[in-house]
């Protein structure tokens, strides 16, 4: 299993009350598979993506990365496991605007020190920005931008890609187009995918969908 946690909770601690968001969330996804999480705003969507990505601590319960509990890591071998092995977009595409395209979507390797360069030009190509590779980020479209950043996440052959409404500021020709790219790639390199999104005419063709409400996962099976 690429991705998967068991009995997640999430309880914040304000000064006046405590909120209990995620109570209890099970969850697998398998290599190649594409799982999309539904939910009215203040769900607790992006609370479950923030764990899920080792950027927040769950109160009770453990993560697995390619079956492997993160629990108990440091942040630092966090971090690093993080790099290799989960690829992240938002809603907003958070690409560094001092860096070129190029440079954003081999982000990953520059941090490494070492950039596969064939590997950048099939991920441009991939997401039809070929022709866009020396463009500064603030000369791009947003659903450009956004593309970018999908190809960003794909970049270092991530196990786990999460996406948090990853089309949500985009209209919805571009929203379509960026999701689409996004679940073909995923598909084709078999990496485990989570998207959250308002929108459910977007997620007709992935493999599993779930509605969070009152902090469970509830799965929702296609009306035959
Ligand atoms: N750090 C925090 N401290 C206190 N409460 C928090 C914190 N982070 C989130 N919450 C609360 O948890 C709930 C879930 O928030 P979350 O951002 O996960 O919702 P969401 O489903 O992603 O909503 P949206 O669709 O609007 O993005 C909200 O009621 C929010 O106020
Ligand atoms: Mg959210």
């Amino acid at each position: 299993m690429s991705l998967s946690c068991r009995d997640l909770h999430r309880t914040f601690q304000t000064s006046s009350q405590s909120i209990q968001v995620l109570k209890g969330i099970d969850l697998e996804v398998g290599a190649g598979e594409v799982v999309a999480i539904l939910g009215p705003s203040g769900s607790g969507k992006s609370t479950l993506l923030n764990l899920l990505a080792g950027l927040d601590k769950p109160s009770e319960g453990e993560i697995f990365w390619d079956g492997e509990a993160i629990g108990a890591k440091t942040s630092h071998e966090l971090a690093a496991l993080r790099l290799k092995k989960v690829g992240l977009i938002f809603q907003d595409h958070y690409l560094l605007e001092d860096l070129n395209v190029i440079e954003n979507v081999s982000l990953s390797g520059r941090l490494r020190r070492t950039v596969d360069k064939e590997r950048v030009t099939a991920l441009l190509g991939a997401v039809g920005l070929g022709q866009r590779s020396d463009f500064m980020p603030k000369k791009l479209s947003g659903g450009e931008r956004q593309r970018v950043a999908v190809a960003r996440a794909l970049y270092a052959k991530p196990s786990i890609i999460l996406a948090d409404e990853p089309t949500g500021s985009l209209d919805r020709v571009n929203a379509r187009a960026v999701y689409e790219i996004l679940v073909d790639l995923a598909r084709s390199e078999n990496s485990a995918v989570v998207m959250v999104t308002h929108d459910e005419g977007l997620v007709k063709n992935v493999d599993k969908r779930f509605y969070l409400e009152d902090g469970r996962l509830q799965e929702q099976h296609p009306v035959l």
